[in-house]
């Protein structure tokens, strides 16, 4: 009954980044799951905020809330489990001079140009070694990179470091022979015609410089978001925000077993930010459980509603279609936890506040599950009350042979209040 099918941004790609790649600063990095400035701005507009408010993203993922609340004067606190995503939303805000930028920039150009012999050679399917048919980076790509890398430290100003840092990832991944697909990363049809090397490095390395200098330049006055790293369903709940919050608004990880510590493994272990398989699953475990990847903490709670029970038990009486044994654990756990950031954000809400969840439906074993509407009853449960569920769009889903029969999800912000 509160699924909005005729909603005011319904088919406006609020859901979906593609035009982040145009737009100043968001362009910094392209972080193909996150959703659009323009859904951030719409909700501010709706609720008249200003700079006394605070906005809040527990999924801040590579900062669009945050730089889009800074764009507009209003303060926001983003928090976000995976550190190299945390680091994206935290350089984009970041500044520098010109000069200084230039003259830091030339420096790293030139040690890109000497190139270093990379740590990461022999490491996993990295490079070419020891008889692979297939490799991430060429190696003169790794070490053109490592050579702009192991000198970022010589940089004393920390701001331009990081900002040079990201540019440097984001040119090694332009420059690797694997692109982003979906959940894996997928080999370019013609990579080793492609051929990556130091010059193409040191021209995608000019190119990504230039884009970020003419966004610094054009630069107005950024109010600096708070980006704490680390699990939200723990710095909620203890209560880290210090202050009360006058919008929400989030997409949490969708509940399609994209695991984005194994999608952004190479990021994570090219700027450091793990230093081990170990370091990893760690880090792995404390993500929200929308995953198999990992060995949980079993889920506890099983209720979740009428339409959660309907759902459930329709997939238990089809397990042997599923993809994957732990698939109805996974869904459980995957409530709980929602259930559970909903509570928490309940009790960091300003009285007037509204909280805006970006979600998608899924399907196993041919059920499709209508995640928009159980998270609207979980969310009456703990406090909310439920404005509406506006549909964003039908995903055309690929056919699998797991899920034959179902060819669309769809893909939905659902909207609370905390007052009636
Ligand atoms: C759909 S993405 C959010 C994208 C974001 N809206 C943007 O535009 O960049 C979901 C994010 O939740 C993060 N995440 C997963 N588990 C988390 C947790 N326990 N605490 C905080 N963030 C988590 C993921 O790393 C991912 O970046």
């Amino acid at each position: 009954m509160y699924l909005n099918e005729n909603f005011l941004l319904k088919d406006k790609n609020v859901s979906t980044a593609g035009d982040t790649m145009n737009m100043p600063r968001h362009r910094w990095y392209y972080y193909k799951e996150g959703f659009s400035p323009n859904l951030v701005e719409k909700a501010i507009e709706m609720l008249s905020l200003s700079e006394n408010d605070l906005i809040v993203d527990p999924f801040n993922g590579s900062g669009t809330v945050t730089l889009t609340s800074a764009n507009n004067c209003i303060p926001s606190i983003g928090i976000e489990v995976n550190p190299f995503t945390a680091f994206i939303a935290e350089t984009k805000v970041k500044s520098s001079t010109i000069s200084d930028f230039d003259r830091y920039s030339n420096y790293i150009l030139d040690k890109v140009k000497k190139k270093k012999e990379s740590p990461l050679l022999k490491f996993s399917t990295f490079t070419e070694f020891s008889g692979r048919t297939k490799w991430l980076f060429n190696s003169e790509v790794l070490n053109s990179y490592n050579g702009g890398y192991t000198n970022l430290k010589n940089i004393k100003n920390k701001d331009i470091q990081s900002i040079i840092k990201l540019a440097l990832i984001r040119t090694i991944m332009e420059n690797s022979n694997v692109r982003r697909d979906g959940k894996c990363l997928r080999y370019r049809s013609n990579w080793k015609e492609l051929n990556y090397n130091n010059e193409t490095f040191i021209k995608s390395l000019e190119n990504r410089l230039n884009i970020i200098r003419e966004d610094i330049i054009n630069d107005n006055k950024l109010i600096s978001p708070d980006i704490l790293c680390g699990d939200s369903r723990k710095i909620l709940s203890a209560n880290r925000l210090n202050e009360k919050f006058s919008l929400c608004i989030t997409s949490p990880p969708y509940l399609n077993t994209f695991d984005y510590t194994d999608i952004y493994r190479p990021e994570l272990f090219l700027g450091g930010f793990v230093n081990s398989m170990e370091d990893l699953y760690k880090l792995r475990l404390k993500t929200i459980r929308s995953h198999i990847q990992a060995k949980w903490e079993r889920p506890i709670i099983n209720d979740f509603g009428t339409m959660y029970a309907t759902s459930m038990s329709e997939i238990l009486n089809r397990q042997d279609k599923l993809m994957h044994k732990n698939i109805p654990l996974m869904i459980q756990a995957y409530f709980e936890d929602m259930l559970n950031i909903l509570s928490v954000l309940r009790k960091n809400a300003k009285s007037d506040a509204q909280l805006w969840l970006v979600v998608s439906t899924s399907a196993y074993a041919g059920v499709e599950i209508p995640v928009d509407m159980i998270i609207g009853e979980l969310g009456n449960k703990v406090g909310w009350y439920l404005k509406e569920i506006g549909v964003l769009r039908y995903i055309r889903k690929r056919k699998t042979r797991y899920s034959k029969d179902i060819n669309n999800l769809r893909e939905s912000v659902v909207i609370f209040s905390a007052e009636k």
